[in-house]
């Protein structure tokens, strides 16, 4: 399984004193020689951490694979055609939300999803479509042309039980086997953290995994380059 980084919280950081530290740049580089096999921004639209600057530096700098996470608007997309990032990971978009909440509602926004993955398949960039584990959703993504899923792992990440938390991991196994089963690409994140990696890195069927807040807030303690090379233990099951 490949661990992929999402840097946003080094610009929310950095964005508090309006400055330049501490750098996303820098921060992906380390991220990468620790082992990352992906660096991944979410440009949102009311830019609150990742800018417009850092998305076109990370293009240049980035030699793993960029990912590229954005709500299906037309400002974003037209920015996203430019940029060319290897993958550009489809996610929806409240401007009031704290993060990302849930998966896309594929079903309702299924052609317009439909015609950004044809304009994005044009300039060669593969597109992932953030969905909740459920099995219509996941065949919808496969029916419009997407190469990948990213399961969202939220509930299972806030689950209050135990019992909870075993019922919302079979329903992301299960994702993850249709996913697959489908000839997609499975990603999966939101919520992963040092504890609750060990159930999800199990899941063969898993191809990548997603994750922000715990690794870029373990660093604040041990810094960044070990905080991505303790995870990235986990995720390879060491
Ligand atoms: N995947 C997607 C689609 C997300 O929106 C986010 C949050 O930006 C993540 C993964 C990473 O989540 P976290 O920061 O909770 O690890």
């Amino acid at each position: 399984m490949r661990l992929a980084i999402n840097i946003d919280h080094v610009a929310t950081l950095r964005n508090a004193r309006g400055g330049k530290e501490p750098n996303p740049i820098e921060a992906a580089k380390i991220c990468e020689e620790a082992g990352a096999e992906g660096i991944v921004c979410h440009l949102r639209e009311d830019r609150r951490h990742i800018t417009d600057d850092d998305v076109y530096l990370l293009r240049r700098t980035v030699r793993t694979k960029l990912d590229l996470e954005m709500a299906a608007t037309d400002e974003i997309v037209r920015i996203a055609l430019d940029v060319k990032p290897e993958l550009a990971t489809l996610v929806p978009e409240r401007r009031q939300e704290l993060t990302t909440e849930g998966g896309l509602d594929v079903k309702a926004r299924r052609s317009y999803l439909a015609d950004v993955i044809k304009e994005m398949h044009a300039k060669n960039i593969a597109v992932s479509l953030f969905v909740n584990p459920l099995p219509e959703h996941i065949e919808i993504s496969k029916e419009i042309g997407a190469d990948f899923i990213e399961i969202h792992t939220g509930e299972y990440a806030e689950a209050t039980t135990e019992k909870q938390q075993r019922e919302e991991l079979v329903r992301v196994q299960r994702a993850a086997r249709l996913g697959k089963s489908l000839g997609l690409g499975v990603n999966a994140g939101h919520g992963l953290n040092y504890i609750n990696i060990p159930p999800i890195a199990a899941i063969g069927d898993i191809d990548e995994v997603s994750i922000g807040h715990a690794i870029i807030s373990h660093a604040m303690f041990v810094g960044l380059d070990r905080a991505v090379r303790e995870m990235l233990d986990l995720v390879q099951g060491k």
